[in-house]
């Protein structure tokens, strides 16, 4: 199998010193130019130093997933432009934990992921395209998909790509690909689940970093960024840098002899904390309808899975941002309320002209707007966003139809439960009604709350967190939970909701580049 020989070419790569295949080329690059848009709707020229397709492991299990290009900016509108210093964004472009490649990419932000992400349905389920390569298998699940990786949109509707802003605005952009979870090679062993995708974007930074002074940009400002599932990921990897537990993993495939802890985490919607997702998705959701069935979703369900939320959010022991103290179920939905959706909607509302301001609150009567400030009830809110995305148990489905459950599928297995709940109400025939006995390890390696609990050392210190306030793919108390824990921790943490947005979008990427250079300076 695949461990065997990885093991075995990754001990002579030891033994002979650091591994040939994973020094960078640095004259192995095309000059490319191209036109890109910023956030401002300003056209720039960019003539770019294009490496294609480098593969990040000595032993790859997968090269077309486990490569990843580079673009460094020379000339931005005809001025020299020197980024041997600047600091890198590593833009990752997964979506729906599917598998993400950048082989095929002929320039910057050219990423495709493997049967795009999913838009609706439930438990957000994806079924790959048949055009998805000789190694991916069809999978569980009916969702819509969309074209296009890491597809985030503005508030016009328009797409956003991190990887061209941040080349246009002069900084090293690294775009890894990664393994996902439809992936199964020609015995039908699934190779992209839990935790591969993770495993591959630490081995990717540990190739870029052991190739500190060759490879052009600052490997100590590296700036990762991703959205949905390539938010979580991202938030891992921010949160997990330098984390021994997965060294055998990396060591399997032979990654580079190098630090995989990065110095800033842009995470967009992450969906993640996922064994914990479906109390919380039915705290913040459970009384809106579904919009595929148009009813209520079983309440039986609904409640039970509320109440492991509150057990839950008690054994974080929180606080909220701004002196909130203690975070509990109690007050959670007074939290969202006062510290991210209030202040999300006045500053949309602030932002209107007059006449706009008008329409809009004469449309949405549940608003007060007063002294410049808007407030309403969670109630009202929750009837503002109306209906929910997924039915319930959103993530660990009992019928094993959700994305998450393919995510962690294991050998030929394809999907499987991992939450005690999910296994015991489990209906494809589950003998023991009980999680499989690597889910729990599996789940702290993809969990970034793991490590924030821990206070690992190696996590990143600047955090920027964005989601959309109608984003019902996950509970609004996910973000909210990863902001309180690491602002508990002392770290700085930019987090805030957009008005009326919805999954996957970016209303403010130049205020984010803007932050790169601020926290990178
Ligand atoms: C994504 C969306 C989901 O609803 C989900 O459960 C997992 C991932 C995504 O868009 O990446």
């Amino acid at each position: 199998g695949f461990a065997l020989s990885a093991n075995a070419s990754s001990a002579s790569a030891k033994s002979s010193g650091a591994s040939d295949s994973l020094v960078f080329d640095k004259d192995a690059y095309t000059e490319l130019t191209t036109t890109i848009t910023d956030a401002d709707g300003t056209d720039h020229t960019v003539v770019y130093h294009f490496w294609k397709a480098i593969t990040y492991v000595a032993s790859p299990v997968d090269a077309k997933y486990q490569s990843l290009n580079v673009s460094v900016p020379v000339k931005i509108d005809g001025k020299a432009v020197d980024a041997t210093n600047a600091p890198i964004v590593f833009a990752n472009a997964v979506g729906g934990y599917m598998p993400s490649s950048v082989a095929d990419a002929t320039g910057v932000g050219g990423a495709e992921m493997t049967g795009g992400m999913p838009t609706g349905g439930a438990g957000g389920s994806a079924s790959p395209s048949a055009s998805a390569g000789p190694s991916a298998s069809s999978s569980a699940g009916t969702g819509e998909v969309q074209s296009g990786g890491n597809a985030m949109v503005n508030a016009q509707g328009g797409m956003v790509n991190l990887g061209k802003l941040g080349l246009a605005a002069g900084y090293v952009v690294v775009e890894p690909g990664a393994r996902g979870r439809t992936l199964t090679d020609s015995a039908g062993t699934y190779y992209g689940t839990a935790p591969a995708a993770i495993v591959d974007l630490k081995a990717a930074v540990r190739y870029v970093r052991a190739n500190k002074g060759v490879i052009p940009g600052n490997t100590d400002r590296i700036v990762s960024t991703g959205t949905s599932a390539g938010g979580a990921l991202s938030s891992l990897l921010g949160a997990s840098g330098d984390s021994p537990i997965y060294d055998k993993y990396l060591k399997e495939l032979g990654a580079a002899d190098a630090s995989d802890a990065i110095f800033a985490t842009g995470a967009w919607c992450p969906i993640t904390d996922l064994e914990h997702a479906d109390g919380a998705y039915e705290f913040n959701w459970g009384t809106n309808v579904t919009a595929s069935t148009g009813k209520v979703v079983d309440q039986t369900v609904s409640k039970a899975l509320r109440a492991q939320f509150a057990e839950y959010q008690a054994s974080l022991r929180l606080r909220g941002l701004n002196g909130f103290g203690p975070l509990t179920a109690r007050n959670y939905d007074d939290y969202l309320v006062q510290t991210y959706l209030q202040p999300s909607a006045t500053k949309y509302l602030a932002a209107l002209s007059e006449a706009d301001r008008a329409t809009y609150l004469a449309a949405n009567t549940f608003i007060t707007w007063s002294g410049g400030r808007a407030t309403f009830t969670w109630a009202d809110f929750l009837t503002h966003v109306g209906a929910r995305k997924k039915t319930t148990p959103a993530f660990d489905a009992f019928d094993l139809s959700a994305g998450e459950n393919n995510e962690f599928g294991a050998g030929t297995t394809e999907a499987r439960h991992f939450t005690a709940y999910g296994a015991k109400n489990d209906t494809t025939g589950l003998s023991t009604k009980r999680v499989a006995s690597d889910i729990p390890e599996k789940l702290d390696l993809m969990n970034p709350m793991h490590h924030i609990g821990e206070e690992n050392p190696g996590r990143s210190r600047h955090w920027w967190i964005r989601l959309g306030t109608k984003d019902s793919d996950t509970s609004l108390t996910v973000s909210a939970n990863l902001a309180a824990a690491l602002d508990d921790l002392g770290d700085d943490v930019d987090h805030l909701y957009y008005w009326d947005e919805g999954h996957g979008s970016n209303v403010d990427p130049g205020d984010f580049l803007t932050w790169i250079a601020k926290v990178t300076g």
